[in-house]
């Protein structure tokens, strides 16, 4: 008992932390049709809601946490790790990037908590969507200290979020530094939003102080995506801005910005039903990787969900047009078949950007 008793005074230090805040600076607002939560105190369960996927059977069974007093499910198996997934604008119904990592994860049978933000999230709120993700960081970081007295701490939680979702989970590993000590495991920022995040300080972005390890996948950068690196490993698909998948799409920056999930959902289904994997090669810039200067054996890793857990730097790949996108070893080196045409006419149009040649 003594031990749940440093548990809920925990839970009372974050909740009179928040309540502090709260009372200060509590702005509870409706611009237009856009709720604001910013520094509210995490109370209100129909905005942000938590839904755990356990594996059962061949499919999955799904249930909803109460922050404040979560209740796992007869038939949940800690021993398989969980996934945290936080969707970004727009909230599930439009952001396929989280869903299809999600679906991923249930398929291969992890336990998934699916965070669920879409009222806070709804388009065309994007400048209150992002005031929000102080608030809905806030819930995760109270659920991850509940859960802690069940036996589920957060470093063996990896978070995966996407866009505007990647700050929500940076923003909820700080939290969780300040007031355990500690963070989550992984935190895996899928293409991080750029707008309003430029010129933040750390507290407000995903950084990597913000998990025991931050990996980042860069797949529009410079549009809706972040161009620079924040993580301990941050991969530039493609050259990080445009995805050939999307080269002849309606919206080529949304679309590239949404195969940031797709790249990193082939990833997982890779782990357990076979493929190729996303190799990438270390390199200083775009440039130097494209004139060929980093085509060296030591200087590769794996991108997605089984990249090494001490990668650290900056690396860029290829991919494919079509799924399955990852390329695998051999075709990267042999022959770039799939990608080729796509690819160099990609790189003429960067190498011309750049004026390198
Ligand atoms: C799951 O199991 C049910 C009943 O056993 C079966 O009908 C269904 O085809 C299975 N689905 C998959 C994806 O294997
Ligand atoms: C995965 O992404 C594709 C392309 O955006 C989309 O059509 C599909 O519905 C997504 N799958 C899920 C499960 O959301």
């Amino acid at each position: 008992m003594k031990k749940m008793g440093d548990f809920s005074s925990r839970l009372f230090f974050i909740v009179v932390l928040f309540g502090t805040l709260d009372r200060s600076a509590s702005l509870q607002l409706i611009i237009g049709d856009c709720p604001i939560y910013f520094f509210e105190r995490c109370i209100h369960s129909e905005v942000v809601k938590f839904i755990l996927s356990i594996p059962s059977g061949n499919g999955s069974s799904l249930y909803e946490l109460d922050p404040f007093n979560p209740v796992l499910p007869r038939g949940f198996n800690s021993l398989i790790p969980i996934k945290v997934v936080v969707h970004g604008y727009g909230g599930l119904d439009i952001d396929t990037s989280s869903r299809n990592v999600s679906k991923a994860y249930q398929d291969v049978g992890y336990n998934v908590i699916i965070v669920d933000w879409k009222p806070l999230a709804e388009i065309p709120c994007y400048t209150t969507a992002y005031l929000n993700t102080w608030y809905v960081a806030q819930c995760i970081s109270i659920l991850m200290v509940s859960l802690l007295p069940l036996g589920v701490s957060p470093e063996i939680m990896h978070v995966v979020g996407f866009s505007l979702g990647a700050h929500v989970s940076g923003l909820a590993g700080n939290n969780l530094q300040k007031v355990l000590g500690s963070s989550f495991y992984r935190i895996t920022g899928l293409d991080p939003a750029l707008p309003f995040f430029a010129t933040l300080n750390n507290d407000w972005k995903l950084d990597k102080t913000d998990a025991a390890f931050v990996d980042v996948i860069h797949t529009s950068a410079g549009t809706f995506g972040k161009l620079e690196a924040t993580g301990h490993v941050d991969f530039y698909v493609n050259g990080g801005s445009l995805q050939p998948a999307c080269q002849y799409r309606k919206y080529p920056p949304l679309c590239s910005h949404i195969m940031a999930g797709l790249y990193f959902a082939e990833s997982i289904r890779n782990t357990v039903f076979g493929g190729h994997s996303f190799i990438a090669r270390k390199c200083d810039n775009v440039g130097h990787y494209i004139l060929g200067l980093c085509n060296t054996f030591e200087n590769m890793a794996i991108m997605g969900e089984n990249v090494y857990y001490f990668t650290r730097g900056t690396y860029y790949l290829e991919t494919g047009d079509q799924p399955p996108y990852a390329l695998g070893f051999q075709e990267y080196y042999l022959k770039r078949s799939r990608s080729s045409d796509a690819f160099s006419a990609f790189v003429e149009k960067l190498k011309n950007f750049f004026k390198i040649i």
